[in-house]
């Protein structure tokens, strides 16, 4: 009989010739385990999905207790569903005025797909600018914003009159004009090595966007739900997008997105045409459910709060002459290790460790912090240990 691992590579479909290919055959609070009886820190959490833990049990008893009521029902927005009602009303409560209406769809890139219809219906025009180095999804729009080649050249012709700019530079800001429909940006870039914004950078992508009529689309897949220490990393940046996506940590371990806008800006996909965006499964029961515990395990504790003080244990731990720099925010960051043959050495030697963690798209000289935010000063120094152990090379 062939083993999973066999069936895995013959019929699971891939996405390289590497995969990590780890057997997991259990998950908990930080901790992945093996069907060798190993048990790994995870310093991914899924790339910033289990911000609450891998199982956190107030998502299981709430997607349990789900479970017992009602699945898929109908086509999303049709039925009143409790906990899409729920989670939207308490999200919502969460954030600025101007973010008063979800809609709920399945990912982040459909997320990013939705906005970037939702931007283009509201304005009329069609051009979309984005940075270089980002990672926005891999779908056609999604890809579309990604300035880098090497991912998308095969899968042209993409979305026209998508622009880029450099991350943290106004240089060519007159880009932004009034045939523009969005700007879609990250607080925080996550795939281009963690680098945060700078404040005053986006105070002026405000203003001029304002001025000329243009929505900002600010990406949250990855900085979301508390992974840079606050609910969403714009909070930190000076800034309220027009249009927010969200997905991955949103959902605590379940698959759902969203993007948030004004109900003003929202209520477009009404009309003209009627049905403007539609999906199947968008928001569904269990997954909300899931999302809605999430949101009251990082909201009713002091899980964000706590979020920095853990980061800065994780600075002041990593030292190694190895390590060129770190850099980040929250508890996201990433880790120079000057070249990706010492990535790939590092990565191989954190796995025989018991520690999982890979490099960014689009910077493969660094590792990946960014454990679940639930992790404690213990586990970091334990994690920390086995950092400085596998950095000997
Ligand atoms: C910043 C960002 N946006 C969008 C996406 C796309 O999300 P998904 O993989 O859920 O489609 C990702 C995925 O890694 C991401 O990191």
């Amino acid at each position: 009989m062939l083993t999973q691992r066999q069936l895995f590579f013959r019929h699971v479909g891939q996405t390289s010739d590497e995969p990590v290919a780890i057997e997991a055959v259990k998950a908990e609070g930080i901790y992945i385990y093996d069907n060798k009886g190993n048990k790994y820190i995870d310093l991914i959490a899924g790339v910033s999905v289990s911000n609450v833990g891998h199982r956190h049990p107030k998502v299981v008893e709430a997607v349990k207790n789900q479970l017992d009521k009602y699945m898929h029902l109908m086509v999303y927005g049709e039925y009143i569903q409790s906990p899409q009602v729920e989670f939207a009303k308490m999200l919502t409560d969460l954030l600025p005025k101007t973010l008063d209406s979800i809609y709920y769809v399945n990912s982040g890139s459909e997320a990013i797909e939705g906005a970037l219809k939702l931007a283009k219906r509201y304005t009329g025009r069609h051009k979309i600018i984005a940075f270089k180095n980002t990672y926005h999804g891999s779908t056609h729009g999604a890809l579309s914003l990604m300035s880098d080649d090497t991912y998308n050249m095969a899968f042209r012709p993409l979305l026209p009159a998508v622009e880029f700019l450099d991350f943290n530079s106004t240089d060519n800001f007159d880009i932004i004009d009034k045939n523009t429909a969005c700007v879609v940006v990250e607080a925080v870039q996550a795939e281009a090595g963690i680098i945060p914004g700078k404040k005053d950078f986006f105070e002026k992508l405000s203003r001029k966007c304002k001025e000329n009529g243009v929505l900002i689309i600010s990406d949250e897949v990855q900085t979301g739900f508390g992974r840079t220490g606050s609910l969403f990393a714009f909070e930190q940046f000076g800034f309220v997008p027009d249009i927010m996506a969200v997905a991955k940590g949103m959902g605590a371990g379940m698959p759902v997105g969203a993007f948030i806008s004004d109900k003003k800006i929202m209520d477009c996909f009404t009309n003209n045409p009627i049905l403007g965006h539609i999906t199947t499964f968008g928001g569904h029961p269990v997954s909300v459910a899931a999302a809605l515990a999430g949101l009251k395990v990082l909201t009713e504790g002091n899980l964000i709060s706590k979020v920095k003080e853990k980061g800065e244990l994780f600075l002041s731990l990593l030292k190694h002459q190895n390590i060129k720099s770190v850099r980040g925010i929250g508890l996201f960051y990433a880790v120079d290790l000057g070249s990706f043959d010492n990535v790939k050495k590092f990565i191989e030697n954190a796995e025989n460790n018991g520690i999982l963690t890979d490099w960014f798209l689009f910077d493969e000289t660094c590792f990946r912090i960014a454990p679940p935010l639930t992790i404690t000063q213990d586990e970091i120094k334990i994690t920390c240990e086995k950092i400085i152990k596998s950095l000997d090379f």
